[in-house]
Parts: structure tokens; C-alpha cells; sequence
């Protein structure tokens, strides 16, 4: 078969997650590489051109608000995101994979492939990681392609996310990869 990376032209990634996690400022530390002290409820769809990006794909990510499950049709990939010093944005991951799993169902259109890639963000906040507590979620789903710990406010593996997230969609059969809390 055709390798992802021939077909795919462009690479749409959408972040979900309960509210206040981080999504916003996850995206726009991306774009302006420094933290927003403030930011608006949603980003705008942004578009990052191919020659920046690590994969030479364009590549645009796409904030969630509310329920707007039609967001999950368009997309190739998506990063929930929680919280690392909210137990409640943990405990809610299986809750929101299964509304993206039953709505990927409900809709034929949707990529039956489609990559998760789970993110803990606010890594500043804690000393621990929420590794141990993400594992177990890890291995009851494996559509889940990679999680990543970061930092939107240190910016700390921002740039990692959105590569990963990129890449899962590119070369999904890729090992596992759990990265280690680096300095
Ligand atoms: P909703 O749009 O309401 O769903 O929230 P959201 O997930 O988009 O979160 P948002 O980006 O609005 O951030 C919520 C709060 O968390 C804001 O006060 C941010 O400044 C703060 N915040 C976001 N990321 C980080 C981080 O990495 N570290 C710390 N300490 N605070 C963060
Ligand atoms: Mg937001």
C-alpha cells in the first residue's frame, strides 16, 4: 500500500480536552513561542507552511471548544490534553476517548486510523510525572499512538508535540514512545 506520507497533503491536528487544561496556550506558545498571559476561549485555525515544519507538511491545528464533535471529521490527528496537576482532566481522557471513538463510528467519513496522541500539559506546576497514572490508559488504548508531558508556559516540548502529532499521522506504525521527564 501507499505510504501515509505520499498520500497525505496536508497534516490537520485537533486538540480536545476539558476546559481550562491548556489548549489555547498550548497553540499559541507554538505560534509566538512565548506564553500568553492571556488568551482568547479559541485560537484561530492556524496554518504552519511546509518548509518549517519538521515532516515538510503543511500543517494546520485546530482548537476545540464546547462539543463540536463535527471538528473530529476533519481532522488526522488528536491531541487530548490534560492537565498534569488535574487529577478530574485525567480521569475525564477515557471519558472523551470514547465520545471520539463513537463518533469516528457514528460517521463513516472519519479515518478509521485516526492517531491519539495524549498530552500533559502545565508540566511547570508539579515535581512528579503523570506518567504512571497515564500507563494504564496507554494499554487499554491503543489508538493511542504516543503521550507527551509539556509546558506551555515554560514551553517546554511544544515544538516535540506538535512533531509527534505530525508524525503520527505520517508514519502511524511508528514505535511507541513515551519520553522521560527531560531537563
Ligand atoms: P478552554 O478554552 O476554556 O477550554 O481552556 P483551554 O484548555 O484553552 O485553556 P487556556 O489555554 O485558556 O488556559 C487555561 C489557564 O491555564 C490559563 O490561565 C492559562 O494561563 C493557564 N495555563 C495554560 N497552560 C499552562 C501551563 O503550561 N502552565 C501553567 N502554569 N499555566 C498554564
Ligand atoms: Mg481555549
Amino acid at each position: 500500500p501507499p505510504r501515509a506520507a505520499d498520500m497525505k497533503k496536508d497534516v490537520r491536528i485537533l486538540l480536545v480536552g476539558e476546559p481550562r487544561v491548556g489548549k489555547t496556550s498550548l497553540i499559541m506558545s507554538l505560534v509566538s513561542e512565548e506564553f500568553p498571559e492571556e488568551v482568547p476561549p479559541r485560537a484561530e485555525e492556524i496554518t504552519i507552511p511546509a518548509d518549517v515544519t519538521p515532516e515538510r507538511v503543511p500543517t494546520h491545528i485546530v482548537d476545540y471548544s464546547g462539543n463540536e464533535y463535527s471538528l473530529v471529521g476533519e481532522a488526522n490527528v488528536i491531541c487530548i490534553v490534560y492537565a498534569v496537576n488535574n487529577k478530574h482532566s485525567i480521569d475525564k481522557v477515557g471519558v472523551t476517548f470514547f465520545h471520539y471513538s463513537w463518533f469516528q463510528w457514528s460517521t463513516s467519513k472519519v479515518d478509521p486510523q485516526l492517531p491519539l496522541i495524549l498530552v500533559g500539559n502545565k508540566s511547570d506546576l508539579v515535581e512528579y510525572s503523570s506518567m504512571e497514572t497515564i500507563l494504564p490508559i496507554m494499554n487499554q488504548y491503543t489508538e493511542i499512538e504516543t503521550c507527551v508531558e509539556c509546558s506551555a508556559k515554560n514551553l517546554k516540548n511544544i515544538s516535540e508535540l506538535f512533531y509527534y502529532a505530525q508524525k503520527a499521522v505520517l508514519h502511524p506504525t511508528g514505535p511507541l514512545y513515551c519520553p522521560e521527564e527531560k531537563e
